[in-house]
């Protein structure tokens, strides 16, 4: 694939519930950037599979990822702690990524044209998905913050769950994420850290917009 230049891409990789989704969502607004949560993508084919257990393969895969569409991704199902685990186990499957892979790479290099760029985040976009992306960031937070405001999601979107639990989710989730064999979550050094432990939505994003205005005047 010929890959487009013109344009802004930044790239984020993070553990669960770090933060990076609601940051990337807010510098995409800034910017005009197309905003991909890719975890969402993984999440759709772990929902497929507990969906549909026995059409679960690698045809019918790639046939719902041909024709899936933003209100697919905006399901409130995938938001679940289930999904998300069982997301963690597919998206070690070679084959899974391939499929997946090919798609987040059209849309990093060829958002819809209304944007400027994009702004993808997961656990393999900043050397696998977009290696050439002008900002990388690894944005993280101590694994108790992130179970505690993971928490406090659920609890709003009126799931039943307790602290302890999403806690010990969260911890088999970097578990899988960070020792995996393909693209495990890893902070490369060309990425920024941006540690959202004691940092506020409006402090990290003024942090991350801070780096990137400097290097756009340039
Ligand atoms: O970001 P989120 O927590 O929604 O992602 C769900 C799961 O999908 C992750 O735990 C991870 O295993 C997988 N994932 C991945 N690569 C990405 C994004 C997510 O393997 N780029």
């Amino acid at each position: 694939m010929i890959k487009k230049k013109n344009i802004i891409k930044i790239a984020i990789d993070s553990p669960a519930a770090a933060g990076a989704g609601t940051i990337a969502k807010a510098i995409s607004k800034h910017y005009n950037l197309f905003y991909l949560d890719t975890g969402k993508i993984y999440r759709f084919v772990a929902y497929l599979k507990i969906q549909f257990p026995k059409k679960f393969n690698d045809k019918f895969i790639r046939s719902k990822i041909k024709s899936l569409s933003a209100k697919d991704l905006s399901n409130k199902n995938l938001l679940s702690d289930e999904v998300g685990t069982e997301a963690s186990v597919i998206s070690k499957i070679k084959k899974i990524r391939e499929i997946v892979h090919s798609l987040q790479t059209n849309i990093a290099y060829y958002p819809p044209k209304k944007y400027m760029g994009s702004c993808l985040d997961g656990r393999d976009i900043t050397y696998k998905i977009i290696p050439d992306a002008e900002f990388k960031f690894f944005i993280t937070a101590n694994v108790k913050i992130r179970a505690l405001r993971r928490f406090k999601e659920l609890k709003g979107l009126g799931k039943k769950t307790s602290y302890k639990e999403v806690l010990k989710s969260i911890k088999k989730r970097d578990k899988n994420d960070y020792n995996r064999k393909i693209s495990p979550l890893k902070k490369t050094k060309d990425s920024l850290l941006i540690n959202t432990t004691n940092l506020n939505k409006r402090a990290c994003f003024l942090k991350i917009k801070k780096i990137i205005d400097r290097k756009l005047k340039n």
